[in-house]
Parts: C-alpha cells; sequence; structure tokens
C-alpha cells in the first residue's frame, strides 16, 4: 500500500486525545506567545484585496498536476453526499483546485456542483482538474464561478432574496458590508423581492443548494468577517440543507509552527505568501454557527498522527469535524 493511501485511511481516526495536547501546549514556555491576548491594528478596507491576490499567486505557483490531492476521505466523512437524492445540488465554497469537487462530482452521477473561489487562477485550476478527468459526465455538472462569500455574498442567481427569505434580510442589517441585491438589473433577479415565492414560471434562480461544504476556507477568511460568511451560507441553504464543515483546529502542528511575528490575530495567523490562517476551537465554530440559526449534528475534533516522510517525525495534526442543519421552517 502506498504512503498516499495510508495516509487517506488513517484521515478520519482519532490517534491521540485532544485534551492532551491542549495541556501539553498549554503547559509549554516557549508556546506561550499562541495564548496571548491579540489586540489589533486597523488595516483599513486593504484586506479584501491583498486576500483574492494571495490566493491567486498560492494557486500561480501551485499550477502543476502534483499539488492536486483528491481528498478521498470526504465521502467517508460526510456519506450524505453519496446518499442524497438524485439531482442535489452542492456549493463547495473556496474550492481552490478542485480536490473536494472532484471527489463529490465522481461519487454521484446526477449530483450538480457549483464552485466558487475569490480566487480566479484558483477557478481556472479547479476547471483544468475537472476537464481532464476521464471519469462519466463531471464536467457539464461543474458550475464555476468568482465570489467572496465574506464580503459582497453569494450571487443572486444561486437563491433569490424571495426564496432567502425575510429572516435573513434582518440578520444582514447587523453586518455592515453586506449587500442585498434588490435590483433584477444586478443579478438577473427578474423577480420582485415582495412577491411571496419564485414559482417554477417565473424562476429566476436554482433556488438555493442542499449541501454547502466548507472545507478549509473559513479558516482563511478574516476572523472578523466570518459571521456575515456564515450568515450568507445559510441563507443560500434550502430548509433541512447540511453544512459540512472541516478546517484547522486549535493546536494543529502548523498553528505552532507560526512565528510570534505572524500573528495578526487571537490565533490568526498570516503565512509568509500572504494567505492566513485560523485555528478554530469547537466553539468557535459553535458559536458562529448557532448565531445564524444552524443545528448542529456533529462536531468534534480529529486527532491524526502523521509522519513526515523525510524527517520521520510525527506531526499531530488536528482539524474539525462539523455537521450543521438548517432547521426546516413551519
Ligand atoms: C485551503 S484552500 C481549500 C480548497 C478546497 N476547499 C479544498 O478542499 O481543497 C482555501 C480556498 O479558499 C479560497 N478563499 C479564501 N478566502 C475566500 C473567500 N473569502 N471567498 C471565497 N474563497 C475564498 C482560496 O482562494 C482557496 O482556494
Amino acid at each position: 500500500m502506498s504512503k498516499r493511501n495510508w495516509v487517506a485511511e488513517n484521515y478520519y481516526s482519532k490517534d491521540f486525545e485532544w485534551d492532551e495536547l491542549r495541556q501539553e501546549v498549554e503547559n509549554d514556555p516557549s508556546l506561550q506567545y499562541h495564548l496571548l491576548p491579540y489586540t489589533k491594528v486597523d488595516s483599513g478596507n486593504q484586506d479584501d484585496v491583498q486576500d483574492s491576490e494571495a490566493w491567486d499567486k498560492f494557486h500561480a505557483r501551485h499550477s502543476t498536476g502534483k499539488f492536486f490531492t483528491e481528498r478521498r476521505y470526504l465521502l467517508k466523512e460526510f456519506p450524505e453526499l453519496a446518499s442524497c437524492k438524485d439531482f442535489s445540488k452542492v456549493l463547495e465554497v473556496g474550492c481552490g483546485n478542485g480536490s473536494t469537487a472532484l471527489p463529490i462530482l465522481r461519487e454521484k452521477e446526477s449530483t450538480i456542483l457549483y464552485a466558487c473561489d475569490c480566487s480566479t487562477e484558483a477557478l481556472e485550476r479547479a476547471k483544468e482538474i475537472i476537464n481532464a478527468d476521464n471519469s462519466i459526465s463531471t464536467k457539464h455538472r461543474f458550475h464555476s464561478f468568482q465570489c467572496d462569500f465574506s464580503t459582497l455574498g453569494f450571487p443572486m442567481w444561486l437563491a433569490c432574496n424571495t426564496c432567502r427569505g425575510s429572516f435573513l434580510e434582518k440578520q444582514f442589517l447587523g453586518f455592515p458590508g453586506v449587500k442585498i441585491c434588490h435590483s433584477s438589473r444586478e443579478d438577473n433577479c427578474k423577480i420582485d423581492i415582495n412577491s411571496p415565492s419564485c414559482s417554477e414560471e417565473n424562476k429566476c434562480c436554482i433556488g438555493g443548494v442542499d449541501f454547502i461544504t466548507l472545507i478549509f476556507t473559513l479558516s482563511a477568511v478574516p476572523l472578523d468577517r466570518m459571521p456575515t460568511a456564515i450568515t450568507q451560507c445559510f441563507s443560500i441553504l434550502k430548509p433541512g440543507g447540511l453544512l459540512l464543515f472541516r478546517d484547522y483546529g486549535l493546536y494543529d502542528m502548523t498553528m505552532l509552527r507560526f512565528e510570534p511575528a505572524q500573528r495578526v490575530g487571537y490565533r490568526e495567523y498570516l503565512r509568509s505568501d500572504g494567505t492566513r490562517s485560523y485555528f478554530f476551537c469547537l466553539n468557535s465554530v459553535r458559536n458562529l454557527m448557532s448565531a445564524v440559526g444552524f443545528t448542529e449534528l456533529e462536531l468534534e475534533y480529529c486527532c491524526v498522527k502523521s509522519v513526515n516522510r523525510r524527517s520521520g517525525k510525527i506531526m499531530r495534526r488536528v482539524w474539525v469535524h462539523g455537521k450543521f442543519q438548517k432547521p426546516i421552517c413551519d
């Protein structure tokens, strides 16, 4: 069995207790700077541009097929993506080069996959990977579009205001910077926001999605924009729909490697290439999700030991796995 297979097979197991790692880290004097409070210096509104530019550069640098690793464990972690009804709609948010998109498309021949990213380079890579795939009928079910879901939100063609429901508009008022489109010109939304429903005859949007996959994307969003980002996800999910979440967990090995100067917030770090990463504890995910109305179905740490091929060193990886449902309204 190849090393790559070995990693995939153990990806979703529990190799160590997160609490033991927490105690170790919190008692290690050399790691104390990770625990200190952080006072943010206001960087103005330059962040949006810098974030997508950094990701563009990242994807341009990693443009070879070698960098692509299909997330084979995904369907094991989220079997709903395999057992779902035919023609389910999935939105992969922050699709990168398609590592999550491809296994979803392959799993079920009827699944329709929408994929967005703030980086146009990422979308190009994803299209190349999907187009190069030889398995049956993946291409015509893959629809990609550029979007920064943490600032401008998702386009109206995914779910018009009528489909999103009036609850969202109320929530939006609390999040400055998020734009609601009331105009048909802007998003090809031919329906009036005040009309009772988005009928079959007058369809102006796809009516929302059944699943959202948020896989190692939310950690790249600045902490102060996460509530807006999650509100956006909630708004375009159909009632009963699932948000499937996986991201970096608190005290993951990659967090502990950041130098003090790379801190840009509490548990937030800036990599040397300009991309950022936040490390989630369970409560930070729980609070974000429950604040917008999601019901928690699963939320846990995945603690996996893997061996560095070159140094032989054991790395303790921590990810947060979560599954959240949008309640079915009366
Ligand atoms: C670590 S990659 C994850 C890619 C993919 N989800 C996967 O499973 O491999 C994070 C991706 O999120 C994208 N991203 C970061 N911030 C974003 C935002 N605010 N809106 C949309 N995409 C974003 C980046 O361009 C990058 O491609």
